[in-house]
């Protein structure tokens, strides 16, 4: 029998995804023979595009197998900083772009850097639960704000005055956000930045689902209203690279000497195949694939939100972005399934498709959402809808 070690107080208060119990049951079921349509998985069931994969083997042939500089290879971050001018007309320093082990990374990185022990991050409740984490693993905590469909769940200047404190030191949200969809366009993120910096804190926004923006708006990057803003972003989403484990961190020059440091003792660098296979991302016939699968999304996200809409799954607000629906099924609930947890569980076995419940992302309303991410075929969709229905008449 192997020792008992104990565990660090911060590896115990990190708390698992009640999703992989999902995952988990999904896959027993399937073992057993049964078809499991899978609405939990937060990646793009698409492959990387071909051009990229074909860079990444040119790459290893030529024998670029070393590590790069702590910051990434300067042609990559002259390669984003490109990106910002095609797509947001920003004339951004590559020296500003720090290219890191996913948009996890950069997370890692500019909480590392900015939040001190004790101090707060403030982030909304919902949202992407790795953060509170980050905060937890720098012996700092995160404050979360309960967010609904009044603010597009989003956190705005009132939710600023409101919960900031002597402690707070920086907001942190996601737009499009995980796990509503939902937006922030330029006026809410300049009023959010103005109430941040009125507070002398710091404004952390996570774009990594930029990109994948439906209705043909067009979204805001944070640093077009606030140069000082610290933008995450990443190769995961988007750009179809999840395994390859590669996002980025646009930072104010003037931090770049502590982000390197942190970067050079945390990580050393990104991985050096997938940053010679992203130059290949931002390559016309990269972006044409990009473009079909964003619109693949989009007619997703256009079919299975109305499916779900007329079984009772309740949306007040349209979701704009990412591939997510945070559904609202309280009218769904009844003593027989008490809450969203008990929902997706039933839903799994009795109509064989897999949600992840509102747990996941917090506690404000946990149990009586559920998110859905449209991360497959509309076919799939539709079985799914049809099964949902069946399993829900069985609930009456
Ligand atoms: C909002 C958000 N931020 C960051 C991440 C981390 O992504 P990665 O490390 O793959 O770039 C995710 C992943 O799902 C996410 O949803």
């Amino acid at each position: 029998m192997s020792k008992q070690i104990n565990l660090s107080q911060r590896a115990r208060d990190i708390e698992p995804f009640q999703v992989m119990d999902i995952l988990a049951q999904g896959k027993a079921l399937q073992a057993q023979g049964r078809d499991i349509i899978h609405l939990e998985i937060g990646e793009p069931d698409f492959l990387t595009p071909q051009p990229i994969i074909d860079a990444a083997v040119a790459s290893l042939k030529q024998g670029d197998t070393f590590y790069t500089p702590s910051l990434g290879l300067m042609a990559l971050r002259e390669k984003i900083a490109e990106w910002y001018q095609q797509q947001y007309q920003l004339t951004i320093s590559p020296r500003r772009i720090v290219v890191t082990p996913g948009a996890s990374g950069a997370l890692l990185l500019a909480i590392g850097a900015l939040l001190e022990a004790g101090k707060h991050l403030l982030m909304t409740d919902p949202g992407y639960p790795c953060n509170r984490h980050f905060a937890r693993f720098v012996e700092a905590s995160a404050v979360a704000v309960p967010v609904n469909a009044e603010s597009d769940y989003q956190l705005t200047p009132e939710h600023i005055e409101q919960y900031w404190n002597q402690n707070t030191q920086l907001a942190l949200v996601a737009t499009p956000s995980n796990p509503t969809g939902s937006i922030l366009d330029k006026a809410r993120l300049q009023a959010l930045a103005n109430a941040v910096r009125s507070k002398q804190g710091v404004l952390v926004v996570d774009e990594i689902y930029h990109g994948l923006n439906y209705d043909g708006t067009h979204l805001p990057s944070a640093l077009e209203v606030d140069d000082n803003t610290i933008v995450i972003n990443s190769f995961s989403k988007f750009f179809g690279m999840t395994g390859w484990r590669l996002g980025w961190l646009v930072i104010p020059e003037s931090l770049e000497p502590a982000i390197e440091r942190l970067a050079q003792n945390l990580f050393l660098a990104a991985p050096t195949t997938a940053q010679y296979a992203a130059l290949a991302a931002f390559e016309q016939r990269s972006l044409d694939i990009l473009e079909q699968r964003r619109q693949a999304f989009e007619k997703r996200r256009d079919t299975l939100l109305p499916a779900l809409t007329a079984l009772g799954f309740e949306f007040p607000v349209t979701p704009q972005g990412a591939f997510y629906l945070y559904a609202d099924c309280s009218k769904l609930l009844n003593d027989k399934v008490t809450d969203s947890m008990q929902l997706s569980r039933y839903l799994l076995n009795e109509a064989g498709v897999a949600i992840t419940p509102g747990q996941d992302f917090g506690h404000y309303q946990a149990a009586h959402h559920l998110r859905f991410a449209y991360t497959t075929e509309v076919s799939r969709l539709l079985t799914a809808a049809e099964r949902i229905e069946t399993a829900l008449q069985k609930l009456r």
